[in-house]
């Protein structure tokens, strides 16, 4: 089967002045990987193309780069299953929200000064034991799942959040800071919560799911970070606007069945904080303009009873 394999080149060292899209037709076969496809073009095509990768099976993390658009991890990735339908051609992108280096290599410096920040070491705080010390085996599986990340960085190439805000620490290194906070070993979770409660930290992802989307080990980062956010709770970290937004939203829910959006920034801001209250002026503006606004007088829904004793049953079980 021919292919074309649209390949996104950057060369610091040459003339032109940022990247550009290369053409390589190419043979491949049916359980040819991207990977291999790229591997080819380097090898008996074009030996200037640079890209990084080493296992070949999804096991390093190496090789993640934008194909089609998405990060994912080009040795897993068989060109069957992603050839733009009628097209049969393949676009192969550097990680995103990294500065390339050259062609489909990025640094990743950003990313293992952030996972270094989450401090990704047992920090036990009791006497040490005669031998290792033990936790339980429900507690390691349950911890198994955020150990697969093999530190691809493709989670963090599409988050939406650092696209925007480079300081966020990210979905990669908020897992890890999950991995420690959560493991029965570590005594350092409450000042690791209170470290993690900061700007950059748990409180700036907006839940937009990219990462669960491409990561290829199904670390689920996204709801690790939501983890540490009830953990963050449970420990005392609600001032800030992230938490007080947690809460207000449920509260509001559980007392009138629905939720009350004239309430919620209130709350959530307070009423006399005057530089928040400006910034959303502009969005009631729109709401009104779009026959948007909120109820004035909030009522609760027929059956509010029942959606009470939704949140009852949940506090119970905690
Ligand atoms: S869910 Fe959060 S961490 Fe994950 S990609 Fe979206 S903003 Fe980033
Ligand atoms: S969480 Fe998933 S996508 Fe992110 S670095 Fe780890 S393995 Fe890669
Ligand atoms: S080459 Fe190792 S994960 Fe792809």
């Amino acid at each position: 089967m021919d292919v074309t394999i649209s390949v996104s080149r950057y060369n610091p060292d040459s003339n032109l002045p940022g990247s550009y899209f290369q053409d390589y037709q190419i043979e491949v076969d049916d359980s040819s990987t991207v990977l291999d496809a790229l591997i080819k073009v380097r090898e008996e095509i074009d030996g200037s193309l640079a890209l990084r990768c080493s296992c070949r099976s999804a096991i390093c993390g190496s090789c993640a780069m934008r194909i089609n658009g998405q990060a994912r991890l080009a040795c897993n990735t068989k060109i069957t299953d992603i050839l733009k339908r009628g097209s049969g051609s393949v676009s192969v992108e550097p990680a995103g929200n990294m500065t390339v280096v050259k062609d489909l290599v990025v640094d990743f410096s950003p990313f293992w000064t952030k996972v270094r920040q989450i401090e990704p070491w047992l920090q036990p705080n009791r006497p040490p034991p005669e031998q290792e010390y033990i936790a339980d085996d429900d507690d390691m599986l349950h911890l198994a799942g955020v150990m697969d990340c093999i530190m691809c960085g493709a989670c963090v190439s599409d988050c939406t959040v650092l696209n925007v805000d480079k300081n966020f620490l990210g979905p990669a290194a908020l897992a890890k800071a999950y991995r420690f906070v959560a493991d029965p070993r570590d005594d350092a979770d409450v000042i690791r919560l209170g470290d993690l409660n900061k700007y950059g930290g748990i409180w700036d992802c907006t839940r937009c799911m990219q990462c669960v989307e491409v990561c290829p080990k199904d670390v689920d980062p996204m709801s690790r970070i939501m983890a540490l956010r009830d953990k963050a709770m449970e420990e005392g970290y609600t001032k800030t606007y992230g938490a007080r937004h947690a809460k207000a939203f449920s509260d509001l829910v559980e007392h009138s069945g629905w939720l009350n959006e004239l309430q919620l920034p209130i709350r959530t801001f307070g009423l006399f904080n005057v530089k928040q209250m400006f910034k959303l002026f502009p969005v009631g503006i729109r709401s009104i303009i779009n026959g948007k606004l909120p109820p004035i007088v909030h009522r609760s829904i027929t059956g509010v009873e029942n959606v009470r004793r939704i949140f009852e049953r949940v506090r119970d079980k905690r």
